[in-house]
């Protein structure tokens, strides 16, 4: 598939309105993006778990109008909400070549999280990928016109997939990986069926050690993010680390991909922490640098690695770039890993707050 495969020839441009509606979840990465190219393209290649409890739930309401304007509005959890609007006008120019009816239509686009917004969890990736996935539905609605050949009208789950995953990269590159489960792969590389333009699921064999693999997200500081992601990722540009590190997540995917099928935890635990403290260090050694862990997330860190160690366990840790910490654990962990976070971590939690999520298997359409 190339960039011109997604361009949209030819659409219906009878319809006057509809509605269409998806939710969509966030993922955790365990080989991290850092550094991207230009139009989005990444500059090493990544995998995530995809998660299931948190998730954004996104409702696209299209009516035809006149002008040649994008026009749309934002309701976010009940409210209008002109704070996201810059993002989504520069996500319409972004896909608009690939989505030619964007002009047409007037867009109320309503969104909620299950997750608190403020929680410094990514919302980015779950939000984009769920309107990206409302604007696929259109997009499949304006060409089910009886006018349209039958190769036009044609609705194929992995073009749909493929092009859903294409467009919420070019709203944020973190969110392709969030349309489909249980792994999944973004960015061109050996070891696994792979693009740089969209996610890819994950095609090796995946042990059942793996199976429901817990997710619980210690939420250490709910602020705002010291650094955005679009500015970390630019300053890997000159990094004087830099191609160490390309080259290190495409040694790390083929490793993680062993372990997947091998189910070999101990050595699971190894690349996971390992990439999560290199993201961590990149940014420390950028220019300018920046610390993203608090206090408590090294107090977490530790706690885990003395708990891991007296129990013969496999629970782990994963961080995005802030403060708050994933823990990752096999589901037959479960009881007694909640019973040491409830007991030892949750106090260095904001409020005492965390969520309990699990791997989990994509978007899901609601309503037609
Ligand atoms: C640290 O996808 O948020 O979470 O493409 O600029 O929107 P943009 O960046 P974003 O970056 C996420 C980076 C990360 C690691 C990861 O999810 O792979």
């Amino acid at each position: 598939m190339t960039e011109q495969d997604f361009i949209l020839k030819s659409y219906n441009s009878n319809i006057e309105n509809g509605s269409v509606k998806w939710s969509s979840p966030s993922n955790i990465a365990l080989v991290k993006y850092w550094g991207k190219k230009e139009h989005q393209i990444p500059e090493n290649p990544s995998i995530s778990f995809t998660l299931s409890n948190c998730k954004t739930i996104t409702e696209v309401t299209y009516s035809k109008k006149a002008g040649n304007d994008f026009s749309f509005d934002v309701y976010f959890e009940g409210e209008k909400n002109e704070a996201f609007k810059p993002k989504i006008q520069i996500f319409f120019e972004r896909i608009e070549t690939y989505m030619p009816f964007l002009r047409d239509y007037h867009f109320k686009i309503e969104t909620s999280n299950t997750f608190p917004h403020s929680s410094g969890i990514a919302s980015s990736a779950s939000g984009m990928s769920a309107i990206a996935l409302c604007l696929m539905s259109i997009e499949q609605k304006l060409k089910e016109d009886v006018t349209l050949s039958a190769v036009e009208r044609s609705f194929d789950k992995n073009y749909f997939n493929q092009k859903a995953s294409f467009l919420a990269r070019l709203g944020s590159g973190s969110a392709c990986r969030s349309i489909e489960g249980e792994l999944v792969v973004w960015g061109k590389n050996e070891s696994t069926e792979s693009s740089d333009l969209y996610g890819v699921k994950f095609d090796g064999e995946v042990h059942s050690n793996f199976k429901n693999y817990q997710d619980t997200i210690l939420l250490v500081d709910k602020g705002e993010k010291q650094v955005s992601s679009t500015v970390g990722h630019k300053l890997m540009f000159g990094h004087p680390f830099a191609k160490e590190r390309f080259a290190q997540a495409h040694d790390n995917l083929a490793t993680l991909k062993a372990i997947l099928a091998f189910g070999d935890l101990k050595a699971f635990v190894k690349v996971v922490e390992s990439e999560a403290l290199t993201l961590h260090a990149m940014m420390m050694t950028s220019m300018p640098y920046f610390i993203l862990m608090k206090p408590n997330t090294l107090e977490i860190i530790n706690k885990i690695w003395q708990y891991r160690a007296e129990n013969d366990s496999n629970v782990c840790f994963t961080l995005d770039a802030g403060a708050n910490v994933h823990v990752l654990y096999p589901e037959r962990e479960k009881q007694n890993i909640l019973e040491f976070i409830k007991s030892e971590l949750v106090s260095y939690c904001q409020n005492g707050h965390y969520i309990c999520d699990q791997i989990g298997l994509g978007a899901n359409q609601i309503g037609f």
